[in-house]
């Protein structure tokens, strides 16, 4: 694991998340819930899965870099069924066991494997733009995936990918249509600058608490990661893109 990109920092990063208060105070703030987030995703974001799967006691989730589990057992509270979650991160998966009853696994994208047909829904909530490789990756969970089965991501360009023109011309749209998923994709990119300004503000709030604890490189960290909400959001958008795309695998005639 050692090799992929941010592997090391993502072990400190969900051993701090277990332990701070402030970390913890900040999310909720933010987010409106604590899911530990690294990533750019609110309630409002994740909830959108909810438009497209229907609550079901035998459904099988799965997602994609879970974390400590958070956001795939809040949608298990909602939709029913048994999780399923895979991150490289061994500090998020230990979290992860202790916290919700289910299957984690410390596994990296394109190395970890399960069975054809395993799950009704997959997440992957700012987690594809690490993929090695996105075609291969792509075509695994669709494997993955039941007939009929929906893959939900949270996407984003401008800090791991590059920004493209628009969400069509993303590597994820491009990998979904080489293997022959149709997809519809929502541009929520001032959705996601809003939050960046929000985010930013949330930190500030909890600042002395993270010093306190001794966390201010993560508070830094935070900081960092909202700069760029500092510009107007016309040249934001030059930079960054975020999108909500959905692929439903073909039901079979
Ligand atoms: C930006 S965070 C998003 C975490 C969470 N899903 C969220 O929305 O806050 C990316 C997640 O993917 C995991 N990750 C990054 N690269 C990975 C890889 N190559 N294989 C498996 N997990 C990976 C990280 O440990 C982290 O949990």
């Amino acid at each position: 694991m050692e090799e992929l990109l941010f592997h090391s920092a993502y072990e400190k990063f969900y051993a701090m998340a277990r332990s701070s208060w402030a970390f913890g105070s900040y999310c909720r703030e933010a987010f409106g819930e604590d899911f530990s987030q690294d990533g750019f995703s609110d309630v409002r974001q994740i909830a959108r899965v909810l438009e497209y799967v229907r609550p079901d006691e035998n459904l099988r989730l799965l997602d994609v870099g879970c974390g400590n589990g958070k956001m795939i057992a809040w949608l298990q509270a909602r939709l029913g069924g048994e999780i399923h979650g895979f991150d490289y991160a061994e500090a998020a998966i230990a979290t992860a066991g202790e916290l919700h009853k289910g299957d984690f696994r410390v596994g990296a994208m394109g190395e970890i494997d399960y069975p054809e047909h395993s799950f009704d829904l997959i997440t992957a909530l700012d987690t594809l733009y690490f993929a090695p490789d996105m075609t291969a990756f792509v075509g695994q969970m669709k494997r993955w995936l039941k007939p009929g089965g929906v893959l939900f991501a949270l996407y984003q360009e401008g800090d791991v990918q590059p920004r493209t023109e628009n969400a069509g011309t993303t590597v994820l749209a491009r990998a979904l249509a080489w293997h022959g998923m149709t997809f519809q994709a929502e541009d929520i990119t001032r959705e996601c600058y809003d939050l960046l300004r929000h985010k930013r503000l949330c930190a500030q709030k909890f600042h002395a608490e993270f010093l306190a604890e001794g966390n201010a490189m993560w508070y830094d960290m935070l900081m960092g990661q909202t700069d760029c909400a500092l510009e107007p959001y016309e040249s934001f958008r030059e930079k960054m893109a975020r999108y909500v795309f959905v692929a439903r695998k073909e039901e079979k005639r």
